[in-house]
């Protein structure tokens, strides 16, 4: 009998690739292996409805447990896999067992960025990447009244717009000078700085943690000038880097990611990799091969790999997009932009809509409030319909004029 596909990681690129083969027909084993003890679940409403108390745990599953029998799909939850061995196309697990492949993906995600200071460590100090810390900071979240945020990036935003809601004073310190800096322009920035401003939340840029502070719980958040916040709840927030030591011991290609080709493939052709901690090709970074952390990048590339492994290679180029919901706002990424990009602003009555352009080109279209806006920026850019900085900050030129002519003329 075929060994079929192994997947090692159930978070959504590992369940979409799961559910794609098995709609493309796939009729091989699917083993998804995950080392979480729960089926697999969405993450983003984890900072979001699930810790505002808006959703429960089931309403994150992405499918019940009779989708996994109906379709045969051996999800395993709380594997570790230890080490692959490429000879033998098998994976090692940390209980022992051993489990053949004929084809391998890598979902293995990414994990948060250690804070590496002193007292990083002691209760009262939380990260925000699974449930179970989602778990952990809602239980916490009940008793907290000062709330110190360790980076100003989606995560850290997004928990302090729900921590204002619920008035509780929150600080929010950050290494950069302004919020979001990997991902927004200034202008972007200075938009959610102000914002979250007029909801009570107070910034300090360019700080430096050095110590987290207290005598049983966290107490304070020390930072290099000498001063000092009190909190008794806090949340580091600074950002992941991608799991990607079973590859690297494996002996494949890695740095900040899993290197793979247009088609998801590492250097080994058995092996491929999808979502958070694969650095793949993309025309929206010049051909360069990124990381894109996001939900989108793990469902298309999911389906991407699906395809070529019943025989439909196609080479991944999905549009990124990126979403940020922070206090009443909504924020929305098309398109990738590198912190040289220039911007843009096109007026609008409602919200902001920031065109960022790399040597003359569009390069990512940031909008806030702004749904109509954020689908015609994906669109023109899955086109690669051209747009001037003159057009984008006219107003009367029409994007979704545009975005629709880029659907008739390409699809
Ligand atoms: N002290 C303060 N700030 C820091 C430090 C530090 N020692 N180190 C990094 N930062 C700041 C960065 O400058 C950045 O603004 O932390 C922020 C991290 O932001 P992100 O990279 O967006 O990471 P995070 O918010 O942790 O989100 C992690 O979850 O929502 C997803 O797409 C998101 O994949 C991302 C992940």
């Amino acid at each position: 009998m075929s060994a079929g596909v192994v997947v090692v990681g159930a978070g959504q690129a590992g369940f979409q690739l799961a559910a794609s083969l098995r709609e493309a027909g796939y009729a091989d084993p699917i083993t998804l292996l995950g080392d979480e003890t729960d089926r697999p679940y969405q993450r983003p409403p984890l900072s979001k409805a699930y810790l505002a108390g808006k959703t429960d745990a089931a309403g994150l599953e992405l499918r019940p447990a009779a989708y996994f029998a109906d379709h045969h799909i051996l999800h395993r939850p709380s594997v570790r896999v230890g080490s692959i061995d490429r000879p033998l196309r098998r994976v090692l697990c940390a209980d022992g067992t051993a489990l053949a492949y004929d084809h391998l993906v890598l979902a293995t995600g990414a994990r948060n960025r250690a804070l590496p200071v002193p007292g990083a460590d002691r209760p009262g100090v939380f990260q925000l990447r699974d449930r179970a810390d989602a778990d952990a900071l809602k239980a916490a979240l009940g008793e907290a009244r000062a709330v110190a945020i360790v980076g100003a990036g989606f995560i850290g935003l997004e928990f302090a717009g729900i921590c204002a809601a619920r008035g509780l004073a929150v600080t929010v310190v950050e290494a950069a000078e302004r919020p979001m800096a990997r991902a927004v322009s200034a202008e972007t920035a200075a938009f959610f700085t102000h914002a979250h401003g007029e909801a009570g939340i107070r910034f300090v840029f360019g700080a430096g943690v050095v110590a987290i502070a207290g005598d049983a719980r966290a107490e304070a958040v020390h930072l290099r000038d000498g001063s000092s916040i009190t909190a008794d709840l806090v949340l580091v927030g600074i950002g992941v880097v991608p799991n990607q030591e079973l590859a690297e011991a494996a002996g494949l290609r890695v740095g900040d990611g899993i290197r793979v080709d247009a088609l998801l493939a590492t250097d080994d052709p058995a092996i491929s990799a999808i979502g958070d901690c694969a650095r793949a090709p993309s025309r929206f970074a010049d051909g360069a091969h990124v990381r894109v952390e996001s939900v989108q990048n793990a469902l298309d590339q999911g389906r991407c790999l699906a395809a070529r492994l019943v025989g439909r290679p196609v080479a991944y180029d999905a549009v990124p997009w990126f979403w940020s919901d922070q206090g009443p706002h909504k924020l929305q990424i098309a398109g990738l932009a590198t912190p040289s990009d220039t911007a843009v602003i096109r007026p609008v009555p409602v919200g902001l809509c920031v065109f960022r352009f790399r040597d003359g080109r569009l390069s990512a279209v940031e909008t806030v409030d702004r749904p109509g806006d954020h689908m015609a920026a994906r669109r023109i850019l899955a086109q690669g319909r051209v747009l001037s900085p003159d057009e984008a900050a006219d107003p009367a030129h029409d994007l979704k004029a545009l975005a629709v002519g880029a659907l008739a003329v390409g699809r």
